[in-house]
Formats: structure tokens, sequence, C-alpha cells
């Protein structure tokens, strides 16, 4: 079976999931005024964090805390994009249970003085984790708060020294067939590769992530180790990274070489540059997406706006 992916992320794809939303929402009210308490309360443990998940200790950055309401963690752990594990939003929580993630190694190679292959607990010691509330939109026009924990990416960056070569890093996603039941679709040119010129890497908000909610990563989240960008559309944070490679080329990344029309390598959130099938002016914020819920506007960069000197000069027209 193969699939064109721009047929894969149509917005109409989002319908079902407003009404199961619309549908909380109809159950909740429904719920009060019937005084029903324990519609109620059934309602409230799809907010709760989780139980039983390992714990992981990260301290929190009060730098990076957007003033947002965290989205559920259900709502987090349950819609999701990891092609993987399938292209439909609910299927990679009820299939990544497969992937084993211990042990996992991390190769950072390429034009670097230094290389390593880190396992992950030699990785997570690169530096302390902080957890930090980021703001994350999907080129879909969907966006969610989440709690990450983990630390800037330029800590591994300058413990391997890129030479002068490298310009760019290029993250690879693992791509293994036997654990990833997605893998035997063409749906991408396996493995995901998605790339940052280098300097972006470097900027403090680029962030290697371990967990979320205070719990290691779910798998399908992108354990046991992703990148979180949230100043790019969503799909430039790859999850379950094997490898990091530094390069002196721009590295070919996955969704630009399957719709190079669609997808740009930089991918900056962009209210003002519409994908060329729908606008990104606006958003829906998950949880938040009731029948008589507002759309969010989106804004440039995310709001990041500590990011706009990367590109000052540059037309984000034609980068996009
Ligand atoms: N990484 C890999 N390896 N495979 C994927 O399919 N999807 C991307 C990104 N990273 C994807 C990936 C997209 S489109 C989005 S929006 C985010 O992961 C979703 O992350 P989340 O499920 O934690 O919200």
């Amino acid at each position: 079976m193969s699939f064109k992916p721009s047929q894969l992320i149509l917005p109409s794809e989002i319908t079902p999931r407003e009404m199961v939303l619309y549908r909380r929402q109809f159950l909740k009210q429904a719920a009060v005024v019937a005084g029903a308490g324990w519609l109620e309360m059934a309602s409230r443990n799809a907010f709760a964090e989780p139980a039983g998940a390992r714990k992981l200790t990260a301290k929190a950055n009060p730098a990076y805390v957007v003033m947002d309401n965290k989205t559920a963690y259900k709502d987090a752990t349950t819609y999701n994009n990891f092609y993987e594990f399938g292209t439909d939003k609910s299927e990679p929580a009820q299939t990544a249970g497969s992937l084993k993630t211990q042990p996992w190694t991390v190769s950072i190679e390429g034009e670097v003085n230094k290389p390593m292959k880190l396992d992950l607990d030699g990785l997570m010691k690169i530096a302390p984790l902080e957890e930090r509330i980021y703001r994350l939109r999907c080129v879909e026009g969907w966006s969610m708060v989440i709690p990450w924990s983990g630390f800037s990416l330029s800590n591994l960056i300058k413990k391997v020294e890129p030479n002068s070569r490298a310009n760019y890093v290029e993250f690879t996603s693992l791509a293994d067939k036997s654990q990833m039941p997605g893998i035997r679709y063409d749906v991408l040119n396996w493995p995901y590769v998605e790339g940052l010129r280098l300097d972006e890497a470097m900027h403090p908000l680029a962030l290697l992530a371990f967990g979320m909610y205070g719990e290691v990563l779910p798998n399908q989240n992108g354990a046991p180790v992703r990148m979180v960008l949230p100043w790019k559309y969503g799909f430039k944070s790859a999850k379950s990274i094997v490898k990091i490679r530094f390069t002196s080329e721009q590295p070919k990344t996955a969704w630009n070489q399957a719709a190079p029309r669609e997808y740009g390598f930089y991918s900056n959130v962009n209210p003002e540059v519409d994908h060329p099938r729908w606008s990104q002016a606006s958003e829906r914020r998950i949880g938040e997406d009731g029948i008589f819920s507002k759309k969010r506007k989106t804004l440039m960069f995310n709001g990041y706006s500590e990011v706009a000197s990367l590109y000052s000069g540059m037309d984000l027209r034609k980068f996009y």
C-alpha cells in the first residue's frame, strides 16, 4: 500500500477529533447540569497526569514557561503524529508499546572533533535536566502546551566540538520494521530525517527532551529521546533519535523529500505564509476545541520572537 504524504494530513482529518472533544465538553456540562457527580469525575480523570510511569526529576526553568494552560496529559499522549507507528493520530498510543527503548544508543558523528556513541544514561548526564513548558504547533493547524524535561541541545554540541566544516545538524530516528509497524508502508522515505542549521541547533530554545509531565517520554511521544523546537512546525522535532550528524551540506529531510512544495527546510511557524492547501493564520488548541471555542491567532515563530535574529535578512516566503 502506498500513500501520498500530502493526502495524509488534510485538515479534514481533524473533524472526528473535534466531535470527540465536543462530546467530552458536552458530557462535562451535562454532568454539572444534572448533578451527576460520577460523570464529572470521569471527565476530570481524563485530564489527570499519569500514574505509574517512570518519574524523571527535572528542575523547573522559569525562563521557559508559556503562560497558557497545559494540555491534558491524555490528549498529549493519545493524539500523536508518529508515522512509524501508523498515520492515524490515535495509532501511536495503541501500537508504540512494541518500541524497545532500553538499551538505546545515540551516535553523534560527522563534522566534529569528538564523535561519540552514548547510551541513554550517558546522554542524560551531559547536562542537568530542566522542565520547560513549551507551546508546540503542528503544520496541520493545531497546538498543545506541554511540560518537557530535557536540556538545550547546545550542551551536547559543545561537547562534540563541531569543526569548521559543520554547517548543519541532521537528526535520524530509529527505523526498525520489527518494532515499528508503520515502516512497512512507504509513506515517507525511512528513516525519518530532520535537520537544522548549526546556529539554530545552538539556540538555547532547541531542547533535547527525555520526558514530559515529570515522567519519561511515553513511546508514542518519541521515547527515549527527541527534539522539541517550539518556534518551528511540529514535524521538525524528530522523535526516537538514534543519530545526530554534523554536515557541511543541508540535510535532505523526510518531509521535504516527500512534498518539497509543502514542507521546506526551515518550517518556522509563520502565520503570513500559508501552506499551499490551507492557511496558517490560526490554530486550534487541543482541549479547547469544543464547538463554541474560537480558534487562536497563530503568532510569528509561535510567539518565540527571540529566534528572529537567526533569520534576519532572509526572505521567509522563499525559505519556508
Ligand atoms: N518524528 C518521527 N520520527 N516520526 C514522525 O512521524 N512526526 C512529527 C514530529 N516528529 C514524527 C516525528 C510531527 S508531524 C509532529 S506534529 C510531532 O512529532 C508530534 O509530536 P507529539 O506526538 O509528541 O505531539
